[in-house]
């Protein structure tokens, strides 16, 4: 696969200069970049806090592994819009391969210009791509601008309850 790539149709075709936002697989130079993004998403999560020294350690371990997933990043010249992190798993009931989404931002200074819909769109051509037979994502319960966000992109709520430990 090529490392850039345009989403094939959907709700991100939407306005002309949206054409010069640009979609490739994240590499090391994008880590600082992603940081300052994953610092945004997190400051504004319930169960998370930025810690700069954790998303560097953790963004290493999938650019360094892109057998463990794709992050896919949105840039409009040398800016660094926007992220999302495709990561694999196996689903054994649906027999293959399936992504757990995580880690959707825009850069607060980007949004409502149909970045997050490009981004999003890439990523769900991209898991079709791969053979992907599911893509699962949360969300706080509060952000209901993110699940109308979602759901416009035929996501909807599950029954089941996420549960962590620690
Ligand atoms: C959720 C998020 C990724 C969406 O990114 P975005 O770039 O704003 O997304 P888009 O611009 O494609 O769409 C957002 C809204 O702007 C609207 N929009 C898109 N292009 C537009 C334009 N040119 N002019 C005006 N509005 C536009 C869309 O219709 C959409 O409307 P909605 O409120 O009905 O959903 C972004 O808001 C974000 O980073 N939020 C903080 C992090 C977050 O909550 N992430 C999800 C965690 S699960």
């Amino acid at each position: 696969m090529p490392k850039r790539f345009l989403p094939q149709q959907g709700p991100a075709a939407i306005a002309p200069h949206i054409e010069i936002m640009e979609i490739s697989k994240a590499t090391q130079e994008d880590i600082p970049g992603l940081c300052e993004l994953l610092g945004f998403l997190f400051a504004q999560e319930a169960e998370f806090q930025p810690d700069l020294s954790m998303q560097i350690a953790g963004l290493r371990e999938i650019i360094d592994f892109p057998e463990r997933g794709q992050i896919l990043v949105l840039h409009e010249g040398t800016s660094l819009l926007g992220m999302i992190n495709l990561l694999y798993t196996v689903s054994t009931a649906l027999g293959g391969r399936v992504i757990l989404l995580e880690d959707m931002v825009v850069h607060p200074d980007h949004r409502r210009r149909g970045a997050g819909s490009k981004l999003l769109q890439a990523a769900i051509d991209f898991a079709k791509s791969v053979g992907c037979r599911r893509i699962t994502l949360l969300t706080d319960q509060t952000n209901k601008s993110a699940q109308r966000f979602y759901k416009r992109f035929g996501f909807t709520i599950s029954k089941m309850v996420p549960m962590r430990l620690p």
